[in-house]
């Protein structure tokens, strides 16, 4: 008899890393997390530190320090290994960087055997999935970036604080790039199932001079107001990241934004861009394409234009 066990390996024990690892562990959403750093001492920590949770959790989590051989029989490899934006950086200037640490994770993980799901993090992160794609040579539902979910995430606060409702009661997607130039197609948000536009109509005193432009920009800077105050962000994202490893794992078929190659959705090709995606056991498995208005895919196809543009810069390193 073989009851299969749940692997996911963290590539990168920063922050955001090692904040996966940790929400994985205390919401028990695989049977192993195996911890990967360049600086084995700093995972080999980490893995300490988090195996002494568990006695305080809900189920047992083995954790365990491995290294990119290990990586063979893993589920999913989370890449968050990367060059975080410096003070003044956009996510796309660190691009060379991140470009290069990401080639010298992914071959010896792919000599390894594994023939898994990547969920990728590192930023630029559409630019540096599909780079992994490229490099990893694995089909398009294997290799994933966690793209507008966070910013999805954070722009359904903003939507929630303003109507005075649960943000998870709010329908909404930031799409195109995880960076400046994402876009929200407010034709399809809703509370509830109540169209937006009602909402602010029905809703006069308490949004009637709500500027949409600048809850997108308010979600654009978003990671910026968090990096400005503390250097960088990690509990958004790592959450975000572990509800995609959840989705996956436990093959929820839920739909989350998340950066997905395109291949003829919404008009696009060869390119990778946060889309509203379902999410189960073989990976990305479907994209859900929601209909705009020609402006709003205007402002899709703008933001995709941007990617594709890094895109071709990231293949010639
Ligand atoms: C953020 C990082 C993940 O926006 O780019 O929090």
């Amino acid at each position: 008899m073989n009851i299969p066990k749940t692997k996911v390996a963290i590539v990168g024990c920063g922050l955001v890393g090692s904040t996966t690892a940790f929400s994985l562990v205390t919401q028990g959403v695989c049977d192993e997390v195996m911890m990967i750093d360049i600086n084995e001492e700093k995972a080999y920590g980490e893995m300490l530190d988090l195996k002494d949770s568990i006695e305080y959790l809900n189920r047992n989590v083995k954790v365990l320090k491995g290294t990119y051989a290990d990586c063979g029989d893993a589920d999913i490899v989370v890449i968050t290994a990367g060059a975080p934006p410096k003070m003044g950086q956009t996510r796309l200037d660190t691009l060379e960087v991140s470009a290069k640490i990401a080639k010298s994770i992914v071959q010896p993980i792919m000599e390894s055997g594994f023939d898994g799901i990547f969920i990728v993090v590192s930023n630029p992160v559409d630019i540096i999935t599909h780079y992994i794609k490229e490099l990893s040579g694995l089909p398009k539902n294997q290799v994933i970036g966690t793209g507008t979910a966070i910013d999805s995430a954070r722009l359904k606060n903003f939507i929630a604080d303003l109507v005075k409702v649960d943000p998870r009661s709010v329908h909404a997607y930031s799409m195109g790039e995880h960076g400046d130039s994402q876009m929200v197609p407010w034709s399809t948000v809703t509370v509830a199932g109540k169209p937006f536009y009602d909402v602010i109509a029905d809703n006069k005193e308490l949004v009637g001079d709500v500027d949409l432009d600048e809850l997108v920009y308010k979600t654009t800077r978003e990671g910026w107001e968090i990096l400005d105050r503390k250097g960088t962000t990690y509990y958004g994202i790592g959450t975000a990241c572990t509800g995609i490893i959840k989705a996956i794992l436990h093959d929820e078929n839920k739909i989350i934004p998340v950066s997905t190659y395109l291949e003829g959705e919404y008009g696009e090709h060869d390119v990778y861009a946060g889309v509203p995606t379902v999410l189960n056991r073989t990976g990305a498995s479907d994209v859900l394409e929601i209909h705009m208005t020609p402006g709003e895919l205007a402002r899709f196809k703008e933001s995709t234009a941007l990617i594709r543009e890094y895109t071709k810069k990231i293949m010639e390193y």
